[in-house]
């Protein structure tokens, strides 16, 4: 066997590494052999280099969808293709050395190193040990985790750890399509949104198209490009964050996305055009305190000497979400809401209503 996975060395930089591959379903139903159907006459198209996440109550079909992709579920009618091509007439090998393949717990070998987990599809493909570990930690690099966990094995580490090896052995033979499967389920809300925060800066380097199984709305709203809603074997909706959660196609879709819509919309919603501005003289007598370097120390309340209230909130403008705006202003002892820059000294503040109209901005622009 020849070393067939030049592509690895240069998955650090972006230049290099396999962008991703449309994949689409047309017509594709699939009924089990016990006659329980999943999926009925799908219609969807995954875009290349792009994130489409699936999202829908336990039992909708979401697996079953995402598993006839590397053909570990055969359609019972229908077709899937991968950048064009049916995949059934595809050869099966190099179809699933196309694609990576996360599923929760991270489903590693547990007799294999951390680095010989990752590093087990290279040398399947024929990479020689020593380029295939190196191979593997640098990707151990790239999805956060430090290279001293290399010679553990999965046992010894912890579940979030876990999971970032299965990213990162997904990521190895540089698949142009990773699909996941409730990757990041397992584990504690902290580390997820950190699991959640990594995978999207990965994606901006490697384009790679991703397929992502979920059945967290809010998980669904901060990772996808385009989330498709399922309810019993269909499609509710197919869209993207924004237009799921203020344009609900059905009662069932508005309920999936919850009561909080608008806040959660709110999130996608950048801050960056709201001018700050200096606080008034007159604040009722609240008082933002700054440091000598411009940091903020704390608001001094109307006519109470050295006492201080902590600030909780303040907010980076260029890189903040409206809802993060809005938390800071509720949180504010004043109604107004410090805003700093990336030395987090003080710019100026913001108040509700220059949110409001930031707010509307993105209305009109989103009509
Ligand atoms: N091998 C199988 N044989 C028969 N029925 C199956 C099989 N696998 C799944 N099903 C059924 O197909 C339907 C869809 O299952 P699937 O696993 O795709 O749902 P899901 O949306 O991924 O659910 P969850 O969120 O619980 O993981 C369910 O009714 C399930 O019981
Ligand atoms: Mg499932």
């Amino acid at each position: 066997m020849t070393a067939v996975s030049p592509h690895l060395s240069s998955i650090h930089s972006s230049a290099g590494t396999r962008r991703g591959q449309s994949v689409a379903f047309e017509g594709v139903s699939k009924i089990y052999d016990d006659g329980t159907p999943a999926v009925e006459s799908l219609d969807l198209e995954c875009p290349a280099g792009q994130i489409t996440v699936f999202v829908g109550p336990s039992g909708c079909g979401k697996t079953t969808t995402l598993r006839m992709i590397n053909r570990t579920v055969a359609p019972s009618t229908g077709t899937v293709s991968l950048g064009g091509r049916d995949i059934h007439a595809m050869d099966l090998t190099e179809l699933r050395r196309g694609m990576g393949y996360v599923i929760q717990d991270a489903g590693l070998f547990p007799h294999r190193t951390i680095v010989e987990n990752i590093a087990t599809v290279p040398r399947l493909l024929g990479t020689p040990r020593r380029e295939a570990r190196r191979q593997a930690l640098e990707l151990m690099e790239r999805v956060g985790l430090d290279q001293h966990l290399a010679k553990r094995y999965p046992y010894q580490l912890s579940g979030g750890q876990r999971q970032r090896v299965g990213v990162a052995r997904a990521l190895a033979g540089d698949p142009p399509v990773l699909l996941m499967d409730e990757p990041f389920s397992a584990v504690d809300p902290v580390v997820r949104a950190e699991l959640q925060e990594e995978l999207l800066r990965l994606q901006r380097d490697i384009e790679k198209t991703i397929v992502f199984v979920t059945h967290d709305i809010d998980e669904a709203v901060r990772l996808g490009d385009q989330i498709a809603v399922f309810t019993t074997g269909r499609l509710a909706q197919v869209g993207t964050p924004a237009k799921i959660l203020t344009d609900p196609a059905s009662d069932f879709v508005d309920e999936f996305v919850g009561s909080d819509a608008g806040v959660k919309w709110s999130s996608l919603l950048p801050a960056r055009d709201i001018e700050p501005f200096t606080p008034p003289e007159d604040l009722d007598g609240w008082q933002l305190v700054i440091d000598d370097e411009g940091r903020c120390q704390g608001w001094r309340p109307p006519g109470a000497g050295d006492h201080l209230v902590d600030c909780r909130r303040t907010v980076r403008l260029a890189s903040d979400s409206l809802r993060a705006v809005f938390d800071a202003l509720l949180l504010s002892p004043c109604h107004l809401a410090p805003v700093i820059d990336d030395q987090d000294r003080v710019v100026g503040v913001v108040d509700y209503a220059s949110a409001l109209r930031a707010l509307d901005r993105q209305r009109e622009a989103s009509r």
